[in-house]
């Protein structure tokens, strides 16, 4: 879809449909949907006194005109409400972006115009609106079409109607930055969404290879000699049962160049998560091809960052295999030795996450990178603790937390602070090796944040549990069925406040 931001007089334009809005509780619409209103002769205000259209937040009211009265050019006039004032935010923005974009899709729509929505009395900076009215808008009109053919036409093009020109430079640089974002998160989705017999460890390195040729990144992919080699015996135990072979995949993007520091992006890369020997349970188990959407974000987090030539450098480091049970598959109580020196015993190999993303901090810690921030969906316990709307973040670090918390209230990522108590660490202990791979039954989120912090020395890091938010079983708002791409819009929301950072210092 192409986001065009124009002048001009919204009830004029000629479009399939017009997008105006109300807050909740609204008696007299006003602005840009009073203008219209009047030249639908009142309809508008008609609908609100008679309780039909109230604003609550994602209700949409569509008024067919079929071209009359002849001052209105859009033959739907759809009225979206923004919920209680009160409640407002950019995220709200998003949501009713997503809402009415799939609203009118199902119309048949193919040409669209919305005004800003929430810049009057929602007090909402003009250029934060519209990078959150495209975000909204291509996030909520994704679906992964590679397989079946999609049940609706695409809307073709969206106009962000404003009525004084000299804003138009700045709003087109907030659609652009807000384009760049959506794709890359639509990119990780439709990474995620691929099923694991597509996206193996080896084709997970080759989008890879592809991402790095279009956005000139230095990439590396190591295989299992090379793992051998560097003596990431976690990885390798994982990668023991599959026969496709792991892949430890690097991406670097270079926008400092004056600067030798880089962030380090980590993704959980597990293709597939059966289990292995501690095999789950069959029920739900075709949502294991899920278990790499870390992968998927901090690589499409660095596409965006290399689009938005954000003055900073990167480098994504991604341990990908599968987890699957065989003859040569890795056993509950056998010992691996990770990369750092540290013997672990395995006890239940569903718990393997940990295990490779042991490997990859040590490595991270290798090329000096800091700080580190891991992406995982790491465990079911997370999503018990906090359900499927935050994701939980664990750190040695509470500035480094700070920063990331903030990044992601600014995009809508819910993530919430979990504890990692010293006390806790007493269950990792291991009768015959440094530590073992699981605790007891409660606190499980905990007790593996707490097992990677043992491959973690003095890099302030973050580790962000995505088990619960990286897919939805419903759509609402800009979130759609299947993965959701959480964490892209975070990392490069943080990645883009330390570019600036670095340049004021
Ligand atoms: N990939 C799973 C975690 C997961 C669960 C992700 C649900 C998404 C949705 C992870 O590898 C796993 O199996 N964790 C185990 C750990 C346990 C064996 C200590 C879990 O959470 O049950
Ligand atoms: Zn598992
Ligand atoms: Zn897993």
């Amino acid at each position: 879809m192409e986001i065009k931001v124009i002048t001009g007089d919204i009830a004029q334009i000629e479009a399939d449909a017009i997008v105006v809005n109300l807050f909740e509780g609204t008696t007299q619409p006003g602005g840009a949907t009073a203008a219209v209103d009047k030249a639908l002769d009142g309809a508008i205000s008609s609908l609100i006194n008679r309780g039909e259209t109230k604003g609550k937040f994602g209700e949409i009211n569509i008024i067919h005109t079929f071209g009359k009265p002849r001052q209105i050019g859009a033959k739907v006039v759809a009225i979206v409400g923004l919920g209680k004032s009160q409640d407002f935010d950019t995220d709200k923005i998003r949501g009713v972006a997503g809402e009415f974009c799939r609203a009118l899709r199902k119309l048949n729509c193919h040409k669209i115009a919305t005004i800003l929505h929430g810049t009057g009395t929602g007090g909402i900076q003009p250029e934060i609106s519209a990078q959150a009215i495209t975000e909204g808008a291509l996030l909520g009109l994704y679906s992964f079409n590679k397989y079946k053919k999609p049940e609706y036409e695409d809307i073709e093009e969206m106009l962000i109607v404003i009525r004084e020109s000299d804003k138009i430079p700045i709003l087109e640089q907030a659609t652009h930055k807000g384009s760049v974002v959506a794709e890359a998160t639509n990119l990780a989705r439709d990474m995620i969404n691929e099923p694991a017999n597509y996206m193996t460890p080896s084709r997970l390195a080759e989008t890879a290879e592809e991402i790095a040729n279009i956005y000139n990144l230095e990439f590396h992919i190591f295989d299992s000699a090379d793992m051998e080699a560097m003596g990431m015996g976690a990885l390798l135990g994982v990668a023991k049962g599959s026969g496709q072979p792991p892949k430890l995949i690097t991406l670097s993007y270079k926008g400092d160049k004056r600067s030798e520091k880089a962030l380090g992006f980590l993704g959980k890369g597990i293709t597939f998560d059966s289990g292995g020997i501690s095999i789950k349970p069959s029920e739900g188990m075709d949502e294991m091809k899920g278990d790499m959407a870390g992968a998927a974000a901090a690589m499409t987090a660095l596409v965006a960052i290399a689009r938005l030539k954000l003055q900073i450098n990167v480098t994504a480091i991604i341990p990908a295999t599968e987890n699957l049970p065989s003859g040569t598959a890795l056993k509950p109580g056998d010992i691996l030795k990770a990369m750092n020196g540290k013997t672990i015993e395995v006890i239940n190999t569903d718990a393997e996450g940990r295990l490779i993303l042991a490997d990859a901090l040590s490595y991270a810690q290798k090329l000096g990178l800091s700080p580190l921030l891991d992406l995982a969906t790491l465990t079911g316990a997370c999503c018990v603790a906090l359900g499927t709307l935050y994701s939980g973040i664990f750190s040695n670090n509470q500035n480094l937390t700070d920063k990331v918390l903030k990044a992601a209230e600014r995009v809508g990522e819910r993530m919430w602070q979990m504890p990692m108590p010293e006390e806790y660490k007493e269950q990792l202990k291991s009768e015959i090796a440094d530590v073992k791979n699981i605790g007891h039954k409660y606190g499980g989120a905990i007790t593996a944040a707490l097992f990677l912090a043992e491959f973690v020395d003095n890099t302030p890091w973050v580790h962000i549990d995505i088990a619960g938010t990286a897919d939805s079983e419903k759509e609402s708002g800009y979130i759609v069925k299947g993965a959701t791409g959480i964490g892209v819009r975070t990392l490069v929301e943080l990645a883009s406040s330390e570019a600036k950072n670095q340049e004021a210092t």
